[in-house]
């Protein structure tokens, strides 16, 4: 019998994804900061969730809203101070809930010191803490790889006359993570957060850290056409997913090993075989979670979520642990993108499959299309595309809080638009209501924590009509059936042979009594029993 009290934290519960521009601002200047995220950690308890992963909030030109840092170890003042996140890092803790920073080490800000010095001569001592290569003879870039954000990842440097490379933005230089001191500074970095207390990381763009040493060009993409994003007309062959990348991420988990029970989290985007060698092997192990979009690329119907879920499953290693998303402040809102009605089965999908879920704040909301003008704006990414479809700040707009001015998220301007219904969609009015998004969230929420089936339990697929997607989750003598109805219509649903429904543990729709069909739009959580 599985020992479920052996289970870490971050098997067993949920992560909550703060973007702290927009979740609360305590001073007015209309960007969220650490003094508004402790004044609203009462909300995230009542909600349910375990642990808070902040978007990085460390010193930042904000080239691309605090993913280009400028000085790893330190606060950046519009979020608050040190002493502001020692505060946060302890009422964080007094309620049992733990703090996860995001450390981004494929690249810092154009600004860091490093790359200042870095760039001022060929023969600074940090010149090789960057990656630095001559022009071809025809004065182009090294190679053809192109940064994420559209355009060659090379950028000239007329001073010293090479080119520097940029997966992301020309202000967010690459770090040349080959150099030992590099590993051993960012080493640094990680120790100065683990020794103030932080319960662990998520990692930024972890699989892009190290490069081919012989940066050879990236195969070209045939199916790639200039409406779609830019990254993609390239393969990322020979630009991420280095063996070495690997080796160094083993290296970060044995260094928050050592601190005891921390997590680190890993932003990966690949294949199912390729991302799982990010867990590493039992005896040398890489992250905990590598982090599983694949809820948020996958077309919204059952045989492809099937699909997803089973292969998922089947590349897990007996000692990995699974984990979901389906919001993040790079993606398109899931309300947005499928629905309400929907949104709330994704919902119910995304905090019953097996596997942590991380949830991205205003999702629990429902929040869905924002209308937001080209002149309010800010995304470098939507401004370095003109007519691709990758802006991401419609899904970064403010946390809307209540019925009072700028939803309660700030007394000024909000650095964003917010939701266009905020005066009806935010937490005052959902809370209040049994029929809500927040309470069918929160409730989920609730649920999975009281049933280890839900948690910690298996999952097998079941068959069911089209349109249902249907798993068993099990655990010990509790066997609980999940019915997805993703259509607009009613269906029947199968129920394993040799089971009946007992009880409607959840619907999301209103409390309703067993039914053999599933209603349009509805998700089911059914407790099974044996037939007689
Ligand atoms: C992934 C982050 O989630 C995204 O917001 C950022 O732009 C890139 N990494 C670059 O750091
Ligand atoms: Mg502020």
């Amino acid at each position: 019998m599985t020992d479920l009290h052996a289970r870490p934290w971050w098997e067993r519960g949920t992560i909550y994804q703060i973007y702290p521009r927009s979740f609360q601002d305590s001073d007015g200047d209309g960007v969220g900061d650490l003094a508004g995220i402790e004044r609203r950690l009462d909300y995230l308890v009542d909600l349910g969730i375990d642990a808070i992963w902040i978007s990085p909030i460390f010193p930042s030109p904000m080239a691309d809203f605090g993913y280009d840092v400028a000085d790893y170890c330190d606060i950046e003042p519009m979020f608050g101070d040190l002493a502001a996140f020692d505060r946060l890092l302890t009422a964080v803790h007094a309620r049992g809930l733990k703090l996860l920073l995001d450390f981004v080490p494929n690249h810092t800000s154009d600004q860091h010191l490093w790359f200042r010095e870095s760039r001022a001569s060929r023969d600074n001592p940090k010149r090789d803490w960057y990656i630095w290569r001559d022009a071809k003879p025809d004065g182009g870039p090294p190679n053809n790889w192109i940064s994420d954000f559209g355009g060659s990842a090379w950028e000239w440097d007329a001073a010293t006359g090479q080119y520097y490379l940029h997966a992301f933005l020309k202000e967010q230089p690459d770090l040349n993570w080959r150099n030992p001191e590099v590993r051993e500074a960012m080493a640094n970095v990680l120790r100065f957060w683990l020794d103030r207390g932080v319960d662990g990381f998520r990692i930024d763009v972890l699989w892009h850290i190290v490069k081919d040493a012989a940066f050879p060009d990236n195969p070209l993409n045939p199916d790639w056409t200039p409406a779609i994003n830019a990254r993609d007309e390239v393969f990322q062959t020979y630009s991420t997913d280095q063996p070495e990348a690997h080796a160094i991420s083993a290296d970060m988990r044995a260094l928050a090993d050592s601190y005891g029970e921390r997590v680190l989290i890993g932003e990966i985007f690949l294949p199912n075989e390729a991302h799982a060698r990010w867990f590493g092997t039992p005896e040398r192990p890489q992250v905990h979670l590598p982090f599983n979009f694949q809820l948020i690329e996958t077309a919204w119907n059952v045989a492809k979520l099937r699909q997803v879920i089973a292969d998922y499953e089947a590349s897990i290693p007996a000692f990995g642990w699974p984990n979901w998303v389906i919001g993040s402040h790079d993606a398109p809102r899931i309300a947005a993108r499928i629905g309400e009605a929907q949104a709330r089965v994704a919902t119910m999908l995304l905090l019953t499959l097996r596997g942590t879920p991380t949830l991205y704040q205003g999702d629990e909301l429902g929040i869905g299309q924002v209308a937001i003008p080209h002149d309010r704006m800010r995304d470098p990414q939507y401004f370095r595309q003109p007519g691709v479809d990758v802006g991401r700040d419609r899904s970064r707009t403010p946390m809307p809080w209540d019925a009072s001015a700028n939803a309660g998220f700030s007394t000024g301007e909000p650095w964003l638009p917010l939701n266009d219904d905020w005066p009806t969609r935010n937490v005052a009015v959902q809370g209040a209501d049994a029929g809500s998004m927040l309470t069918l969230t929160r409730d989920l929420l609730a649920l999975r924590r009281a049933h280890d089936a839900l948690s910690v339990g298996s999952i097998t697929l079941v068959e069911s009509e089209d349109d249902v997607l249907s798993y068993l989750r099990q655990h010990e003598e509790e066997q609980l059936l999940i019915v997805l109805n993703l259509s607009s219509s009613d269906h029947a649903y199968r129920v394993p042979d040799g089971y009946d429904v007992e009880t409607v543990l959840a619907s999301t729709k209103a409390p309703r009594a067993i039914d053999s069909r599933i209603a349009a739009d509805e998700g089911l959580v059914l407790r099974l029993k044996r037939t007689a």
